[in-house]
């Protein structure tokens, strides 16, 4: 036997401003999958995590909330270690990036690296906020676009016409956090001398650290030069301070992936046998490994190398990129429910079933993966627990019934027993390689054979006959033993399934190399349904519910940013589309607040014919809802009705704004009746 190896594992840490959805989920599933399999073969396998908490767009989300950034950052941890530990990812530790190792590392790297002189300095021109005395990053500033004069685009690009300028060249710029003026202001800024690393760069990109459509891509960047990297912000900012250097502070990007770093050593101290230096020194024999999705590779195959080479520490074995989740073939949209929420999921569906999904599709490449939810119900149902539980079912009553649950000695199929063990091997090289899928094809591949021989053999019907009980123990004893071993195979992907059957085969938490053994003459527990179908109703719940998180989210910040703004509002329709809307006059006869939704209005409304019952996420604008009683509304009365939580909404209220106290729901002109639609 080989040498254990030392293994240390990060995924991307994700942003403490926003929520866990599926498309994260899709990286920690991954990482978590691969580094289970580590542990599983005896190596030592350390995964990593932490909160990204820097950076204005915290800073002025919790402003606008009313609490201290580090109150925001500390509830948003807490949701997201919940979401992690439900979907069965198992950090070794999760911490976060405003932390003390973190403040400490980060002054080492950026002192290290400016005495070694690869920090320039230089002053900036920028934008400047005059009434928030800050200096405007390019997505706080809006305007008119310069190409083609579409209005309320933001400071570096045209979501319109496509065209990308600086933030000085927008007409009327206005500061999209207070509305002013902005001003231009010189600063004097930090920045990392990246082409000093450029011979290291271009090597290290192409030594086998890297997919080859990433040191490809890579190669472009390379290829046309590198830039130095600004690395410094003014006051105000939520950050650690420049050493130093009063008022300015290090970028968020600078001291993100020192978290890595950070958290390592945050568990160093928790975990005697865990020696930082021996991960982290420049010629260190551990293996240091990055999981991150395709949208931030330049942060973590440029930057981040170039800083630790400069400051004497060692560089990643391989950065391993995955590309993006789509949703029935799209891009996650709110308004088609597919953006969905960690917690979403997990109120509806078990963990296992998406860890399992997703595997089934992950290669080694960086293309996107597709969640097709039809796919996903019959993939999962078929795999799971069409092939792999039911060999379980189908064999463990026989053994219960007819020999009080012992497993009796002998092999009943040699050739099946071969055939499992000589696929180990090939099944371990497609996990270490992050070949998922193929494992998964390979296993399945097994299920398959397993099912056909013990079909072959109907051990249902031997039961039924005169002198066969024998045979029909030899056969369910096999139907066990490769069931045991699938279990062994699946564990990284199905750490619960596989600790539901070691409890049903009576055994220690397996490890790899308990495929090579069989169980003889043992004792089982009893059988209980290792794993349910997916309902598809289950699917459309949450559908659903994302839904319903979208009139939240809208009537909390539409601010036109994003998704909520760009989706189905910039496409052009067709009259006849537009003509296929009942757009009537509508009496609001009641509103009232709905217990347990802070957001939502239930509202009955009279358009002439009928009344209507319409939830609308509209709150925050009518904190007092009687008072829309008795007023005439606009509402699009041929929505199909949707099922939410509290009720059926039969429609949809217009109004316009940015959310908050701002929300405005349209009247008619006084005169309009109940029940008149749009001509
Ligand atoms: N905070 C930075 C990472 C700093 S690492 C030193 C960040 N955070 S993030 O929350 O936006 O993203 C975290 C990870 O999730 C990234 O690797 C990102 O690529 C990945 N994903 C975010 N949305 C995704 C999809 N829709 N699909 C797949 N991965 C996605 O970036
Ligand atoms: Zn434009």
């Amino acid at each position: 036997m080989s040498e254990p190896r030392q293994i240390l594992v990060t995924s991307a840490l994700p942003y403490a401003n926003g929520s866990i959805h599926l498309g994260h989920m899709l990286e920690y599933i991954q990482t978590d999958m691969w580094v289970r399999f580590q542990k599983l073969r005896g190596n030592q396998c350390i995964y990593v995590c932490a909160d990204d908490a820097h950076g204005s767009a915290i800073m002025l989300r919790a402003e606008k909330e009313g609490i201290t950034p580090e109150q925001l950052i500390a509830n948003v941890q807490a949701e997201h270690s919940g979401d992690f530990a439900d979907f069965l990812v198992d950090f070794d530790n999760f911490h976060s990036t405003h932390s003390e190792e973190n403040r400490e590392l980060s002054s080492l790297i950026y002192t290290r690296l400016r005495d070694a002189g690869h920090i320039a300095t230089r002053s900036v021109t920028q934008y400047f906020d005059p009434e928030k005395g800050m200096f405007l990053a390019d997505r706080f500033i809006k305007g008119t676009c310069p190409k083609c004069a579409a209005e309320d685009q933001y400071g570096d690009n045209c979501e319109k016409c496509g065209a990308t300028y600086a933030p000085t060249e927008l007409k009327n710029p206005k500061s999209a956090i207070s509305g002013a003026t902005p001003v231009l202001r010189d600063s004097q800024h930090f920045f990392f001398k990246l082409p000093d690393f450029q011979a290291m760069l271009q090597q290290w990109t192409r030594s086998g650290t890297l997919q080859e459509a990433v040191a490809n891509k890579l190669a472009e960047w390379l290829d046309s030069g590198l830039q130095e990297w600004d690395i410094s912000r003014d006051a105000p900012y939520f950050g650690f301070e420049i050493p130093g250097e009063p008022g300015k502070y290090f970028y968020v990007w600078l001291d993100a992936p020192i978290g890595y770093m950070a958290s390592f050593k945050n568990l160093c101290a928790r975990r005697p046998e865990l020696d930082f230096d021996a991960f982290w020194k420049e010629d260190s024999s551990a293996e240091l490994y990055h999981f991150i999705g395709k949208d931030i590779v330049n942060f973590h195959a440029l930057f981040w190398p170039a800083m630790l080479e400069g400051a004497g520490f060692r560089k990643p074995t391989a950065v391993n990129v995955h590309g993006y989740l789509t949703v029935n073939g799209a891009k996650m949209s709110k308004s088609r429910g597919t953006f969905i929420k960690a917690r979403t999921y997990l109120d509806h569906l078990q963990p296992e079933y998406l860890r399992y999904y997703y595997a089934a599709k992950l290669g080694r490449g960086v293309d996107d993966l597709d969640l097709n939810l039809e796919d996903f119900v019959q993939k999962v149902n078929s795999d799971l627990v069409g092939k792999v539980v039911n060999i379980a079912s189908r064999c463990a009553g026989f053994i219960h019934k007819g020999n009080d649950g012992m497993m009796v000695a002998g092999d009943a199929a040699p050739e099946l027993t071969e055939a499992f063990l000589a696929a180990a091997p090939s099944i371990a090289e497609a996990y270490e390689s992050r070949d998922f899928a193929r494992a998964m094809r390979e296993i399945m591949a097994l299920a398959d054979r397993a099912n056909a021989w013990i079909a072959d053999k109907a051990p249902w019907s031997l039961a039924k006959q005169e002198g066969k009980q024998d045979e029909v123990q030899a056969i369910c004893a096999q139907g066990i033993n490769l069931f045991r071993q699938l279990v062994i195979f699946l564990k990284p992907v199905l750490p619960v399934l596989a600790a539901d059957a070691e409890a049903f085969l009576n055994v220690a938490p397996l490890t790899w190399n308990d495929h090579q053994s069989r169980l003889e003459n043992h004792s089982l527990n009893a059988f209980k349904a290792l794993m349910s179908r997916i309902e598809p109703a289950k699917v459309e719940a949450m559908v659903a519910a994302s839904k319903e998180d979208l009139l939240a989210a809208e009537a909390k910040a539409p601010a036109g940013n994003g998704e909520l703004a760009k989706d189905p509002l910039s496409a052009e329709i067709e009259f006849d589309t537009f003509a296929a809307v009942d757009l009537r006059v509508a009496l609001i006869v009641k509103a009232e607040a709905v217990p347990g939704a802070d957001k939502l209005l239930q509202l009955t409304l009279d358009i002439g014919d009928e009344r209507r019952n319409v939830f609308s996420g509209i709150k925050s604008a009518y904190p007092d809802p009687s008072k829309l009683e008795g007023r005439l509304t606009m509402m699009v009365a041929n929505l199909k009705p949707r099922k939410m939580r509290f009720g059926v909404s039969e429609g949809m209220v217009m109004a316009a704004g940015p959310g908050g106290e701002e929300i405005y729901l349209l009247s008619p002109d006084s005169g309009a009746k109940p029940g008149q639609r749009i001509k």
